[in-house]
């Protein structure tokens, strides 16, 4: 097969569905071993077996990208799988948009748990396997300006959210996806 990223390893979270099942299906054509991951494993399996059906090579794990355990078993996927891991694709994300002094704290809770830190994980806990596997590792969060190559340090709330300059009696979309 040929393709830019032939013989490397791929993990896409919320790869079930929209964006992230099409950067799964283009990452395969492209030679990558993907790792589907979604909160929805029948998602998964779905875009697995699609990818699986063109001569593409896959894997689909049920998930939750803001769970810790489930990204590093979502890791041992990946390894099982394709014995590496190249590219992470972080594209889960939640938006529940609502008045802001309607917001309650759970939501907002979740959608940083799903939107930020799930993006944070899957750095951390990638960026130990890419280092063994590549020389220049990737880690994207699809439609954000945040996408870079992992850097020595961070900060946890840097570029974490965008602002729109609106009334407050409109609606906000919270954490940047
Ligand atoms: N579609 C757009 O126009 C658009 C625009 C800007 C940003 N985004 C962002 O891009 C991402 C994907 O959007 P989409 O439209 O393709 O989504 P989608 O609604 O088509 O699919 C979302 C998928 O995410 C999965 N999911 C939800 N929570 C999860 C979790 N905690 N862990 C793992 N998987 C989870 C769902 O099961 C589903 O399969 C989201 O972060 C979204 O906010 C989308």
């Amino acid at each position: 097969m040929a393709g830019r990223f032939v013989g490397q390893a791929a993990i896409v979270t919320a790869g079930g569905s929209g964006i992230g099942a099409a950067t799964a299906r283009r990452l395969a054509d492209e030679g990558a071993g993907v790792v589907v991951a979604d909160l929805s494993g029948t998602r998964a399996e779905v875009v697995t077996a699609s990818i699986t059906a063109s001569g593409g090579r896959a894997a689909a794990i049920k998930m939750d990208a803001s769970d810790p355990q489930a990204v590093q078993r979502t890791l041992r996927v990946a390894l099982d799988a394709f014995g590496r891991v190249d590219i992470m694709v972080n594209n889960a994300g939640l938006a529940e948009p609502a008045l802001l002094d309607q917001i309650s704290l759970e939501s907002w809770n979740r959608v940083i748990a799903v939107t930020l830190t799930s993006v944070f994980l899957g750095m951390k806990f990638c960026l130990p396997l890419m280092r063994a596997s590549v020389q220049r590792p990737r880690s994207l969060k699809p439609n954000s300006s945040n996408s870079s190559f992992p850097r020595s340090s961070c900060s946890p709330a840097g570029s974490g959210f965008t602002s729109r300059n609106r009334p407050a009696s409109q609606t906000i979309d919270g954490p940047a996806p």
